[in-house]
């Protein structure tokens, strides 16, 4: 029997219960509902170049190879036997052939495909045994612009639906230059937090509100008044799309991964004219913006620090951060040097911000979970969204004020998908045509 979430998730009135944090139940149908029906980012095709490079992650709590074939295809599967289950590759990323268990020698190929293994004479002589029937499962897999998801749902719309109209935004960091982006070598962490999924991912889908606050502790002192967080409310916009947000400040360039170096500043500076010239002046200026976005369930990235990252579930109370540092290819190597640093210094498990956000996240989780606490239902009710007048930007767009809009459009996605039997039930916007209207 699922659990219908409606009484849970007012979101028109910003009014949600602080259930969905803590509930063991709740997450159980979060991981078949949202999670393995979703589009998950699983790589950046930087990662893996050549034909037999992979690397390993996780889609929600199932760990997954992600490798390129020789076909230079890239296939997406679990890594787990489907002999007793184990886990087939140990490393978190690599160069090969072909993947081999550790127990019994199964071999399965960069497709996933099993090819051989100790013995095989006897499985063939076993009446209906195929071997194209225990290949590694293999997931969905579709990119945009070099970033790679995949989904296990056969059902589900192709990416291009599921990103829709936030693919235009998406482009302001994806297709900034000609020779498009990679994640940075060295530029890598992983980490865990005690904290229920969504209070990371609904922080970066729209919540600039907090920065004026957490982090001015330590951004003032380190970055000095100018150099770090820097909001100017009537410059502020948000964006949703499916669920997607994007929250930005437009008359703000670098951010706090800058750390105010001069370098990095000027080269952001220099190549306004180029992004200008490329994709318009809107969103020229959304390209190192002071900004925070969320692909939905659980991907984010902050634009101005190049900082990407997903918040994997792994459990009510538990999530495993994996963050990287993209950056246009073309950059010059001692400015993404500057920006690997940059964003390990705000953004990693040592990164000023970060442990800044993070034991707020842990703290409002322990929290909710209280017998009494739990029955007060927490408050996303800051200013009603709005439509622009002029209908020039894609998505529902709110303009020039602080808010919880996006936060309440992605509580609005879950719950759709929660209570959703079938994706005929799930409702997308459709893709509409680009907006040049906004240049
Ligand atoms: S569990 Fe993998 S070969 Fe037996
Ligand atoms: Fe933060």
């Amino acid at each position: 029997m699922s659990i219908n979430v409606s009484g849970l998730v007012d979101w028109q009135r910003g009014h949600i219960d602080r259930r969905i944090f803590w509930d063991p139940a709740i997450y159980e149908q979060e991981l078949e509902r949202v999670f393995a029906r979703s589009w998950l980012f699983v790589a950046h095709e930087s990662q893996i170049e050549e034909p037999g490079a992979f690397v390993t992650t996780y889609m929600a709590q199932d760990n997954v190879i992600v490798a390129r074939a020789s076909d230079r295809s890239i296939k997406v599967f679990l890594n787990s036997c489907p002999h007793r289950g184990n886990r087939v590759c140990f490393a978190d990323s690599g160069q090969g052939r072909q993947f081999t268990c550790n127990y019994h020698g199964w071999a399965f190929g960069l497709d996933g495909a099993l090819k051989r293994m100790p013995k095989m004479a006897l499985y063939k002589a076993t009446p209906g045994f195929r071997m194209e029937d225990w290949g590694l499962k293999r997931a969905r897999v579709e990119s945009y612009k070099g970033l790679v998801f995949a989904t296990f749902d056969e059902e589900a719309p192709s990416l291009g639906d599921w990103l829709g109209d936030f693919r235009w935004y998406l482009d302001a960091v994806l297709d900034v230059e000609e020779g498009g982006t990679e994640f940075l070598p060295g530029g890598a962490t992983r980490s865990v937090m005690n904290c229920n999924w969504k209070f990371p991912a609904d922080n970066f889908v729209g919540d600039i509100y907090h920065a004026l606050w957490t982090h001015l502790g330590g951004s003032e002192p380190t970055l000095g008044r100018h150099g770090g967080v820097i909001v100017e409310n009537e410059r502020s916009w948000q964006v949703s799309v499916n669920g997607h947000g994007w929250e930005f400040n437009d008359s703000f360039l670098g951010n706090a991964a800058t750390m105010g170096d001069r370098e990095m500043l000027r080269y952001m500076k220099s190549r306004q004219e180029a992004i200008t010239a490329r994709l318009g002046e809107f969103r020229a200026k959304m390209w190192g913006s002071v900004a925070s976005a969320n692909i939905f369930p659980n991907f984010s990235f902050l634009p101005g620090y190049f900082t990407f990252r997903t918040f994997q579930p792994k459990g009510p109370t538990k999530t495993e951060i994996h963050a990287w540092t993209l950056v246009p290819k073309n950059m010059p190597d001692d400015i993404k040097d500057r920006f690997r640093r940059g964003s390990m210094r705000t953004f990693s498990p040592s990164g000023l911000l970060e442990m800044d956000d993070g034991e707020n996240w842990e703290h409002s989780t322990a929290a909710n979970a209280g017998f009494v606490t739990r029955n007060q239902r927490l408050c996303y009710a800051m200013a009603p969204e709005g439509e622009l007048d002029d209908d020039s930007l894609p998505g529902t767009v709110t303009l020039g004020q602080l808010s919880d809009a996006n936060q309440r459009l992605f509580y609005k996605k879950w719950a759709e998908m929660m209570n959703a039997e079938t994706w005929q039930d799930i409702p997308l916007e459709k893709p509409a045509a680009p907006a040049e209207a906004a240049e």
